[in-house]
C-alpha cells in the first residue's frame, strides 16, 4: 500500500514513523514534509490547503490512501474534496470539522446535547461587556471563534484584561472575527481525550496531557504545546465512561442527527473538575505533541487501524497499548511563540543515537544541502517511554543536552504533576 501523510509537524512524522512499521505499507509519502519524514517518506513540498495539486499527486503517485494531519486541510474540505474524486481518506468531512473550527458551531451542539461545558455568552460587538460582566464573575476566558493555532484564547483576571482581549479579537488578531466567546473559568485538572471513528463505530485512543504554556510552572503565553505525557494520571475507568457518556456519545449523535458521520480522530480537550468532565473544546485530528507521546505506546500495526477506518470496520480491530509512560519535550527556537530566528543548523543531531524506546520526531525542520537546518519555532520533539515519567523525562534532556543546540531552548518540567522531585 502507498500511503500519503499530510502536514509537517512532528505529529506527522510521528504518523509516517507509525506507519513505516506495518508490513502492509510498501511506500510512505508526506506532504509538505519536514527533514525527519526525509527519512522514511518521500517529501513532496506541495501546500497543504492546495487541494487540486494534490489530487495530481495522489493520481500520478497511485496512492492508496491518505492520512491528513493537521486542522486547517479538514476544516476547509479536503475530506469531501477527495472523497468525491473517489480517493479514500482518513479524517473528518468539513460538516464535521466544525467541532474544531468553530467554537460556536460546538457550543450550540453542547446547548442541544446537554454536553457539560463552560458557561458561554457569544458577543457580536464590544459594547455587549457589561452585560457580560453582570453574567460571570471573574476570572472569564475570552476566545476567538476560527482557528488560532491555540493562541486565541485569553484567561482574564481583572476587566482591563477582558475589554483588551476582546478588543484584540474584535480587531482582527487571530483574523476576521464576527463572533467573540466569553465563558466561565473552569478550575480543574486539563486531559486530552482520544477517540478514532470509522463513521459507525469508534474506540478510545488513549489519554495525554499537554503543556501549552511556554514558561515552567505553566506560566506565560500560550503555545502550540511544549511537551506532553501519556497516559494522563487522571485516566481510569470511571472517568472514560463519564466521558464516554456525557461528551462522546452526545456529539456523535449530534452529527448523526443531521446526517453526517465522524471518520477520523476526535480529541476531547477537558477540564475535569472535582472528577466531573467538562468539555472544554474540541480537536478533529490528533494532538500535536500528544500524537508522539500516543504512537509510541500503540502495540497494534497502526495502518490496520487506519486502514478499518477506511473500509468500515474498526470494530474488528482490538487496540493493544503498552504500560509504558511515554513522555516528550518540544525544543523551540528561543523566542518563540514569538519572534524567532529560522534557518538555523542543527549542527549535532546526525551523530544522535537513539536506545530503543527513545525517539526524535521532527517539527520545524528541513533539509539544506545535506544539512538540518530549523524551519519554524517547535523544532524537534524528543520523546522517551520508559517505567517511570521520571525516566522518560531524564533520558528526553539527556538527548536534548547532547545536542547542545544554542538557538533552543526546551521546558525541563514537563510532566511536573506526575513527577515527584
Ligand atoms: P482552547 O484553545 O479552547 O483549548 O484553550 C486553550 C487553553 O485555555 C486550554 O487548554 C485551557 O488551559 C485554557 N482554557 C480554555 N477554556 C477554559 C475555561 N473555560 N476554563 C479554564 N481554562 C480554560
Ligand atoms: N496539543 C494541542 C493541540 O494539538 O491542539
Amino acid at each position: 500500500m502507498k500511503v500519503l501523510v499530510i502536514g509537517s509537524g512532528g505529529r506527522e512524522h510521528a504518523i509516517c514513523w507509525a506507519l513505516n512499521k506495518s508490513k502492509k505499507v510498501d511506500k510512505i509519502y508526506c506532504s509538505p514534509g519536514n527533514a525527519g519524514t526525509d527519512k522514511i517518506a518521500i517529501n513532496a513540498n506541495i501546500d497543504v490547503l492546495n487541494f487540486s495539486n494534490l489530487e495530481k499527486f495522489i493520481k500520478k503517485e497511485r496512492i492508496d490512501l491518505v492520512i491528513v494531519g493537521p486542522e486547517k486541510p479538514l476544516v476547509n474540505g479536503i475530506v469531501d474534496f477527495l472523497e468525491k474524486r473517489k480517493i479514500k481518506v482518513f479524517g473528518p468531512n468539513k460538516y464535521s470539522s466544525q467541532l474544531e473550527g468553530s467554537k460556536t458551531f460546538t457550543k450550540k451542539i453542547c446547548d442541544k446535547y446537554n454536553i457539560p461545558t463552560a458557561k458561554f455568552k457569544i458577543i457580536k460587538n464590544k459594547n455587549n461587556l457589561s452585560k457580560i460582566l453582570k453574567t460571570f464573575s471573574l476570572p472569564m476566558v475570552v476566545k476567538a471563534d476560527g482557528l488560532a493555532a491555540g493562541k486565541g484564547v485569553y484567561i482574564c483576571y481583572h476587566e482591563k484584561d477582558l475589554r483588551i482581549a476582546i478588543d484584540e479579537i474584535f480587531k482582527g488578531k487571530f483574523g476576521l472575527a464576527k463572533k467573540v466567546l466569553v465563558e466561565e473559568f473552569l478550575d480543574g485538572e486539563e486531559m486530552s481525550f482520544f477517540i478514532i471513528s470509522d463513521g459507525k463505530t469508534f474506540k478510545v485512543f488513549g489519554t495525554a496531557q499537554d503543556h501549552k504554556k511556554v514558561g515552567e510552572g505553566d506560566i506565560g503565553p500560550n503555545t502550540g504545546g511544549m511537551g506532553s505525557y501519556s497516559p494522563s494520571r487522571l485516566e481510569n475507568k470511571i472517568l472514560e465512561k463519564k466521558i464516554l457518556k456525557k461528551i462522546i456519545r452526545p456529539t456523535l449523535k449530534a452529527l448523526k442527527d443531521k446526517n453526517n458521520k465522524f471518520k477520523g480522530f476526535l480529541y476531547a480537550g477537558l477540564m475535569i473538575v472535582k472528577g466531573e468532565p467538562y468539555l472544554i473544546e474540541y480537536n478533529v485530528r490528533m494532538g500535536d505533541p500528544e500524537c508522539q507521546t500516543i504512537l509510541p505506546r500503540l502495540k497494534t500495526d497502526f495502518f490496520e487501524i487506519i486502514n478499518s477506518c477506511i473500509n468500515s470496520n474498526l470494530a474488528k480491530i482490538n487496540i493493544k497499548w503498552s504500560d509504558k509512560k511515554s513522555l516528550c519535550i518540544v525544543l523551540c527556537a528561543k523566542g518563540y511563540p514569538g519572534n524567532y530566528k529560522s534557518l538555523v543548523n542543527i549542527k549535532k543531531l546526525k551523530k544522535i543515537l537513539l536506545k530503543k524506546n527513545e525517539f526524535i520526531f521532527h517539527a520545524g525542520t528541513k533539509i539544506k544541502s545535506s544539512d538540518i537546518i530549523s524551519n519554524g519555532g517547535r523544532v524537534l520533539n524528543f520523546t522517551a517511554l520508559s517505567e517511570s515519567f521520571k525516566l522518560s523525562r531524564d533520558s528526553a534532556i539527556k538527548l536534548i543536552k547532547k545536542l547542545n543546540w544554542k538557538n533552543g531552548f526546551f521546558r525541563k518540567d514537563i510532566g511536573f504533576r506526575v513527577i515527584n522531585k
